[in-house]
């Protein structure tokens, strides 16, 4: 071996890339030199013989197509640069590969010799789809924050309506003579308008913060309870419930409604998934604790269906649906999603089809700040008035402040209107009033300004304000009813709260 020769030999054998020189067929390939950087690269011992090492074998890609179009390329072209390719190594495990070869003219059977530099990019590709991940999670969340604010515009305009259908249906089956056509009519107005109610609630949820009282949470514990929510339902209808619930599970700060009913959501997706392909189903909750990330990781796992590779990109958009009309509105996951965002947690699908659906939320163990604006709340009952008080209820909406004032008359109060807060100022001063219910929103003096003047007015009275409003996180008026201290009423309400409020605040 000459000088030049033998410098060749030794630079083939020891750099470190994979050089391959062989015949590259339509069906089959033969192989004249491999280096021991090739063979390391796909799996073989490197003092394997070369002709056993045949790295553009058919068996060895993939994709079939990728070979055919790897071929046309290299016909037509003579070369390739940089071309990436997913091949098998030895063991059958797949390897991301750049080849940049160089081919002679094609031979009578169309097979081409060449000449090919190989490299392992499997580092480098993982890399780049963390990094194509984390861009469609911000797109993702881009979109989602534009057609939040659309969505909770929307749920704005529908609040007042059902607010008032709400109140009107609620008075009318209060009513004890009625007959039984027209109770039950008044029945399935007030069941579906509180459904209603319950998704302009949930589009509210997904599009803006809610208030949220977080503390600190025992996942398990959410677990627990929500599959307990569900038991019945599940026994039958033949879904069998395997949870493992890591012990130690150090507690997270989150708002435990707000984490049930993520899981909640999640669940139920489940087991209309599993039922409707497979009449059955194994559902799977699993819990664990992340010590790198410092989180809580929820496992929900089906053997349902799966969700399609297309669809995947889609399941978290609001209404995003694949059931019918009726059954489904899909909501679930966008509000999924934006309670696991608020929470800086992340909310991610890994599913196959014909194997299932895993969904994981991953919460970090410390949240962000608490939000100290307490909801009223109440059990539901009937609500004695307090005898001869007088109540002046501001609100600019008509049909909503003759609902709210006709409500109050009926339960024994003294009632006024006033539509707006000039209006409302005028009537304070000329009578006296035991307690005001007043809309945040309206035109001319608003529900602020007019607590501003009241304050200065009559000081006795501005603290027995009830203030109605729609969903106020976020805003101006989130800070005014938490320094105020104020009580407030989310729209829609029902009636029976309205009342209850009413008592409390007189009281
Ligand atoms: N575990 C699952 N298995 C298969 N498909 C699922 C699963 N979870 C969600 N999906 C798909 O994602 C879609 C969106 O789910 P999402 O919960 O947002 O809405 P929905 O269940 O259709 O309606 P809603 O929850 O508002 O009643 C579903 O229609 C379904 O096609
Ligand atoms: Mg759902």
């Amino acid at each position: 071996m000459d000088k030049r020769a033998g410098a060749f030999a030794r630079l083939f054998e020891a750099v470190h890339e994979g050089v391959y020189i062989g015949t590259i067929g339509p069906d089959d390939s033969s192989t004249i030199a491999a280096n021991p950087h090739l063979k390391l690269i796909f799996g073989y011992a490197s003092d394997a013989p070369d002709d056993g090492v045949c790295p553009l074998d058919r068996s060895r890609f993939v994709d079939p197509q990728a070979r055919v179009a790897l071929l046309e390329r290299l016909t037509t072209d003579g070369s390739v640069n940089d071309y990436l390719l997913r091949l098998r190594r030895a063991d059958g495990n797949p390897v991301w590969i750049e080849l940049t070869a160089r081919a002679d003219a094609p031979a009578a059977d169309r097979s081409l010799r060449i000449e090919a530099l190989v490299r392992d990019v499997s580092e480098r590709k993982k890399l780049d789809d963390e990094t194509r991940d984390i861009y469609h999670q911000l797109l993702q969340a881009e979109k989602m924050a534009a057609l939040g604010q659309t969505v909770s515009g929307v749920a704005h305009e529908l609040n007042n309506p059902l607010a008032t259908i709400l109140s009107w249906a609620e008075r009318l089956s209060q009513r004890t003579t009625l007959e039984e056509p027209v109770r039950r009519g008044l029945e399935t107005i007030l069941s579906e308008s509180e459904r209603a109610a319950r998704i302009v609630r949930n589009l509210l949820t997904f599009a803006r913060k809610r208030q949220t009282t977080r503390a600190m949470v025992d996942v398990n514990q959410v677990v627990r309870e929500t599959l307990s929510l569900r038991a019945y339902e599940q026994r039958v209808t033949n879904i069998t419930v395997i949870d493992a619930l890591a012990a130690g599970l150090p507690n997270v700060f989150a708002d435990g409604h707000q984490v049930q009913q993520v899981l909640l959501n999640l669940v139920i997706n489940a087991e209309q998934a599993m039922l409707s392909a497979n009449g059955r189903g194994i559902l799977v909750v699993r819990t664990w604790h992340d010590p790198d990330q410092e989180s809580v990781i929820l496992e929900i796992n089906d053997d349902g269906p799966g969700i399609p590779d297309d669809l995947q990109p889609k399941i978290f958009e609001p209404f995003f649906t694949t059931k019918e009309v009726g059954k489904g509105t899909g909501l679930g996951l966008s509000v999924a999603y934006a309670i696991v965002q608020e929470h800086g947690g992340r909310i991610r699908l890994e599913s196959r089809p014909n194997v299932g659906a895993s969904f994981y939320v991953e919460l970090p163990v410390t949240g962000a700040k608490l939000s100290p604006v307490p909801a009223i709340r109440a059990p539901e009952g009937p609500v004695a008035a307090v005898a001869g008080a007088s109540i002046l209820v501001v609100e600019d909406e008509a049909k909503l402040a003759s609902a709210v004032v006709d409500a109050l008359r009926d339960a024994g109060y003294l009632v006024d209107h006033a539509p707006d807060g000039e209006e409302a100022l005028k009537k304070v001063q000329a009578e006296a009033f035991d307690l005001v219910i007043c809309d945040l929103k309206m035109p001319r003096m608003d529900g602020m300004a007019f607590y501003r003047m009241l304050s200065a007015a009559a000081p006795g009275l501005a603290k027995r304000v009830i203030f109605v409003t729609g969903d106020v996180a976020g805003t101006d008026a989130e800070k005014f009813l938490e320094e105020s201290g104020c009580r407030w009423l989310a729209k829609p309400f029902r009636l029976g709260d309205l009342l209850r409020a009413v008592r409390e605040g007189l009281d």
